[in-house]
């Protein structure tokens, strides 16, 4: 039988109305499970709904409905359990940008009911864990904000829980600080059989780090599985055609969906995307077509299906235009 560290079952959340936004149900029927050890990246664009998954997981808030069990403690019955047996990282830090990297954690684990002793013992392992330890006696605001992204991790680690959820890790990192902490997180999950739980609006981060994936999008789950599977369950090539106009007609849409071999076409502005049984010879015939009718482009690519034409798959729309509209 699967052993799982996570199992949420058809989560319900809606926030009130407020003075100028009608009721907003952010989550919608949300089901997700994470095996033990595993790394699963909960990918979603901005208002899918992910941080407020993790605050109901993680016990800061409850679900109108659904129902979850973390580390196999239920959220709603023993949230003391649950918390102590997860890490959780928020969004925004949550260190003492005055204190010192090792005084904020020898905090932390005086807060978690360690000795001073097992706190300071501990702190060092993360503070060498995390190649911080020539940084401890600083102030963290002296910190590069990938130093700080890594003792926010460490942070979470003090009380060795078994459930680590960290909201996403990386916004706001330069791409050297964020592939570093993809190593970090992946060790940790290797080295010590942590199970991770991560959101992240970067569809390369959650290629890269996540072992699974669960795209989120208006409070649900759309899609789930490896980023190679899910990707493998496209057949075809994309093919991405770039327009000087847009297509606001719809002259292109419906010339290029005439031809042979080609489907799914989605129109955004001056993008066109479509998806082919085979790119090598669907660029030509796009070509030819948009020719004839002497319609400018600017560029033709083809590629392999990537992580954002699962996303158009399942949701009508790309990736960035997801965010836009956040
Ligand atoms: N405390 C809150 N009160 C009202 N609306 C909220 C609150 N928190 C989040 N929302 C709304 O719920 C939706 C989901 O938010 P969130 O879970 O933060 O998404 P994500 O983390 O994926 O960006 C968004 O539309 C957001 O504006
Ligand atoms: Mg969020």
């Amino acid at each position: 039988m699967a052993t799982y560290a996570v199992e949420a079952v058809d989560l319900v959340k809606t926030y009130p109305a407020g003075r100028k936004n009608p009721p907003l149900r952010a989550l919608d029927g949300l089901t997700v499970s994470v095996g033990e050890g595993v790394v699963l990246g909960l990918l979603g664009p901005n208002g899918a709904g992910k941080s407020t998954t993790v605050k109901i997981l993680t016990t800061l808030s409850r679900a109108d409905s659904g129902s979850a069990l973390v580390a196999g403690y239920d959220v709603n019955r023993s949230p003391d359990r649950v918390r102590r047996s997860i890490g959780y990282v928020p969004q925004k830090s949550s260190s003492d940008p005055m204190a010192t990297g090792l005084e904020n954690l020898v905090l932390s684990g005086r807060i978690f009911g360690l000795s001073r002793q097992e706190s300071l013992q501990r702190a060092r392992e993360l503070l060498d864990r995390f190649g911080l330890t020539e940084h401890g006696d600083r102030p963290v605001k002296t910190y590069s904000g990938g130093m700080q992204r890594k003792l926010d991790v460490a942070l979470g680690l003090v009380h060795r829980p078994k459930v680590l959820f960290l909201d996403e890790p990386t916004t706001g990192l330069d791409p050297e600080a964020r592939a570093d902490l993809w190593n970090e997180v992946v060790r940790l999950s290797g080295q010590e059989g942590l199970t991770v739980l991560l959101t992240t609006h970067y569809l390369e981060e959650a290629d890269r780090l996540a072992g699974q994936l669960a795209i989120v999008d208006h409070g649900r789950i759309v899609a789930e599985g490896t980023p190679e599977a899910l990707k493998a369950s496209l057949r075809g090539d994309s093919v991405h055609v770039e327009l000087v106009d847009p297509d606001t007609d719809g002259t292109v849409r419906a010339l290029l969906g005439q031809l042979p071999g080609i489907g799914e076409i989605v129109v955004e502005g001056n993008t066109l995307r479509a998806r082919v049984d085979r790119g090598a010879t669907a660029v030509p015939a796009v070509l030819g077509a948009l020719e004839d009718k002497a319609i400018p482009v600017v560029a033709v690519t083809v590629s392999r299906p990537s992580l954002d034409d699962v996303y158009l798959q399942h949701t009508g729309r790309s990736f960035r235009v997801a965010e836009e509209a956040a």
